[in-house]
């Protein structure tokens, strides 16, 4: 509220920042291992639904409770609407972000390993044995996957503790475009490879019949964990948004390049994964297992690999930094700590809980909940269960507890169009809320 708030400092800033939390190891990473794991095209269309039925309107949602309350995930909740829980939002909020990051920096752990090793020139083979090998020796030693992991939010700690602007805003804005260029190169490259067709006709061509209740509940966790909502993310950083911003015209561009990322990321894996005789059902080492082959494959491949992962960190890092930021917000907000002392409290506990997800290949495969071991079961419990919840909680806040016309005020500072907003009521109203409750409890098995 005071004008020593920290907060974004230019348009393109905050789109960059918003960019930089959206795009993550999310398109590179879990978009294509579900689609593959998932039955290609079907998933995809299931998940283009939920991103423009519920993600989008969420995603507005809470960017304009953050911006309106100027505060954390919990607080912003409080001020807007006193009576009532509505504050139980962001600390389930602060649950999911830790859940998150304890699972997100183990995979931002093997980018980083796959940088190094890259750089020392290893890692090129198009024989899918080869590859995995590579891959499974990394994820099966405790040591390293710990190592790399700790590494990770050792950076992430230095990088939120430097403040929003400063940090987020600055490392953000330079590399995102140059990502988008390179997977350009890749799909290119993927596309002239022979058997490119099976990919892409995996990637778009539809079979029904692989869509049942539970694969439309991973796809609607993928569209949150995309759009990094049902956590307070959104309505963390919409706390830092200008009063001049449009919020639906940027979360609309932000969804739409977010989504062109992740078919870019698509387009560059499915067809090699056919090329060379991958299964696209690998699982959670498909990029890692696939990309180095498509690398293997190209003059100048070797340089281009290392580019790819460095940029991939870079992604993953945009993303770490908004996670972390609701825990850091809440901490020195609500609870008065210094920004650094807040930061180093959320790292430590995000490396504790996140070190069992380390082992989860090793030490820790048989501590298993539901048949899930820790790394999948936070995965499971974040993006199934707690961001959908999430969303389905602040889509009631605004339907029902906010209310239409301080909704419509909200949305209208900073330019929003009087008949959009209109429909984005409704939507958030009526058909976020059921809709999600209903692909839930059916995913779940319990309708
Ligand atoms: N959206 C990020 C990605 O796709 O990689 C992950 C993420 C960031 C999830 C922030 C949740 C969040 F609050």
């Amino acid at each position: 509220m005071s004008s020593a708030r920290d907060g974004f400092s230019s348009t393109f800033g905050v789109l960059a920042a918003t960019l930089g939390s959206a795009v993550g190891l999310g398109n590179i990473w879990k978009f294509p291992y579900l689609t593959g794991a998932n039955g290609g095209a079907g998933f995809l269309l299931v998940y283009l639904l939920a991103t423009l039925l519920v993600g989008l309107p969420v995603m507005i949602a809470e960017i304009s409770i953050g911006r309106a309350a100027r505060g954390d995930a919990i607080t912003s909740f409080q001020r807007l609407r006193p009576n009532g829980a509505w504050g139980l939002i962001g600390v389930a909020g602060v649950i999911a972000a830790f859940l998150i990051m304890a699972f997100y920096s183990v995979v931002a752990g093997w980018v980083f390993a796959y940088v190094a090793k890259a750089a020392g020139g290893g890692l090129l083979s198009t024989d899918p044995k080869v590859t995995s090998a590579a891959f499974g020796a990394l994820v099966s030693n405790p040591w390293q996957a710990l190592a790399w992991q700790w590494l990770v939010l050792g950076v992430v700690g230095v990088v939120i503790s430097m403040g929003v602007s400063r940090g987020i805003e600055a490392v953000t804005k330079r590399l995102m475009p140059i990502l988008f260029l390179l997977l350009v190169v890749i799909g290119v490259r993927g596309l002239m490879l022979p058997g490119a067709a099976d990919g892409l006709a995996f990637l778009f061509k539809p079979d029904f019949s692989k869509i049942t209740p539970a694969v439309v509940l991973v796809a609607v966790g993928l569209a949150f964990f995309k759009l990094s909502i049902g956590m307070g993310t959104m309505v963390t950083y919409g706390s830092y948004f200008r009063a001049d911003q449009n919020i639906p015209a940027t979360a609309t561009r932000v969804m739409l390049a977010d989504l062109l990322v992740s078919l870019l990321a698509g387009v560059a894996i499915f067809p090699a994964v056919f090329a060379f005789g991958f299964t696209p059902a690998a699982g959670p080492s498909l990029v890692f297992i696939t990309i180095p082959a498509v690398f293997a494959s190209m003059p100048g491949g070797a340089v281009f690999m290392f580019a790819f992962f460095v940029l991939t960190a870079v992604a993953a890092m945009g993303a770490m930094l908004s996670i972390v930021e609701v825990p850091v917000a809440v901490l020195a907000e609500r609870f008065r700590l210094q920004r650094w002392q807040a930061t180093l409290l959320s790292v430590l506990t995000i490396g504790t809980v996140g070190s069992l997800a380390a082992m989860s290949s090793s030490a820790t495969a048989d501590w298993t909940l539901f048949g899930l071991n820790p790394f999948d079961l936070f995965d499971y419990l974040s993006s199934n269960i707690l961001l959908p919840l999430g969303g389905i909680l602040v889509s009631l806040f605004v339907g029902w507890a906010w209310g239409r016309d301080a909704w419509r005020d909200a949305l209208a500072q900073g330019g929003g169009k009087a008949a959009v907003i209109r429909i984005l009521f409704v939507l958030v109203r009526w058909v976020s809320p059921l809709l999600i409750a209903v692909v839930m409890l059916k995913g779940l098995g319990a309708l």
